[in-house]
């Protein structure tokens, strides 16, 4: 199987870059405090898919190099962001196999972290120098929170496609959205060249989110470096689940799960391996694969040179990682 390695060897020393950029984030008289839970953070890992999609996006159209920087590790640092704000929100106690910001700090030291890191990611989009990418970030940022409220209010206990599409749209693709039209602006792309690196974004973002959703089911915490079966405990129901639920529309224990009795574990663990065992999971993976598919058909737009080999790749991955 290509891995990430593979894949991102043309933006090799490009992603460097951003590591280096992502770690300069310190003020004058920072707090330490504040200064280790960055660097707790960021050197956690992650695997960088999202600053990955942004310099890809940005090379295919030789965009300034200084530029692409900026605008992947404004990415990488908003999803850093929302991590945070998101851990101690759904009470996640373990992020790329590390306690979370909120499993050691209070409520309100690991909110204003979050805010830091926001206000930086906003620092790094101004120094791309495009007041149209600060436009674009700043509304996949509003896009992203709306969706988390979205979520909170109205998203538990409802098993319906088109709010999980929604959903997943606003917390996941609309990052990879942003990452991939951003890119292609830098480049200075025609505007419908521009919108095809946007749909490519989007929907290699949808197939990812359905894949982390498959693995919620499927995965295991030591590879994840997350706990698994944390959607169905909190009341979320997403894809796997929606197409369990086309088979078997009348699972008492999806209904009561449905009716609010989330916290009861051995429903959830029972619906779980109801799932796992139904051909829920192949046809959720088949509807990532075929976003990916119109991903590949989008990125047909662009210019055939090494990066567009690389985004393909990237898009075949995220259907095939960790399987
Ligand atoms: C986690 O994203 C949040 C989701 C949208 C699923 P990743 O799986 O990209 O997390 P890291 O950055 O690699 O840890
Ligand atoms: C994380 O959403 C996405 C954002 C931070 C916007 P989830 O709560 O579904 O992701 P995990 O499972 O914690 O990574
Ligand atoms: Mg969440
Ligand atoms: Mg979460």
């Amino acid at each position: 199987m290509t891995t990430t390695a593979d894949i991102f060897l043309p933006i090799q020393s490009d992603l460097a870059a951003v590591e280096a950029k992502l770690r300069a984030a310190a003020l004058e008289n920072q707090h330490p405090a504040l200064t280790s839970a960055l660097d707790h953070l960021l050197a956690s890992g992650g695997k960088r898919v999202r600053p990955a999609t942004a310099l890809l996006a940005a090379r295919l159209f030789a965009a300034d190099p200084a530029h692409a920087v900026a605008l992947a590790a404004a990415i990488e640092m908003l999803h850093t962001a929302t991590l945070v704000h998101d851990d101690l929100i759904d009470g996640s106690l373990l992020r790329r196999g590390l306690p979370t910001l909120n499993a050691q700090w209070t409520p309100g030291a690991t909110v204003l972290t979050g805010d830091f890191l926001f206000a930086r990611a906003a620092e790094l989009a101004a120094e791309t120098e495009s007041v149209r990418v600060m436009g674009v970030f700043s509304r996949t940022l509003m896009i992203i929170v709306n969706g988390e409220i979205n979520q909170m209010f109205i998203g538990r206990g409802q098993a319906s496609r088109a709010g999980y599409l929604d959903r997943i749209y606003a917390k996941t693709a609309s990052l990879f959205a942003v990452a991939a039209e951003a890119g292609a602006i830098l480049g200075g792309a025609g505007e419908p060249t521009v919108a095809a690196l946007r749909h490519f974004g989007r929907e290699i973002g949808m197939a990812f989110q359905i894949v982390d959703d498959i693995l919620d089911f499927t995965g295991d915490q030591a590879r994840l470096g997350k706990p698994v079966g944390s959607d169905l405990r909190q009341g979320l129901f997403t894809l796997p689940v929606l197409c369990y639920l086309d088979h078997y529309p009348d699972d008492p224990h999806v209904a009561a799960l449905l009716d609010g009795h989330a916290g009861e574990s051995d429903r959830v663990a029972h619906v779980v391996a109801a799932v796992r065992a139904s051909p829920a999971i192949d046809e959720a993976l088949a509807e990532a694969a075929a976003y990916v598919a119109r991903a590949r058909v989008a990125l047909a737009a662009a210019p055939a040179n090494r990066y567009r080999r690389s985004l393909a790749d990237l898009a075949e991955y995220f259907v095939s990682r960790s399987l």
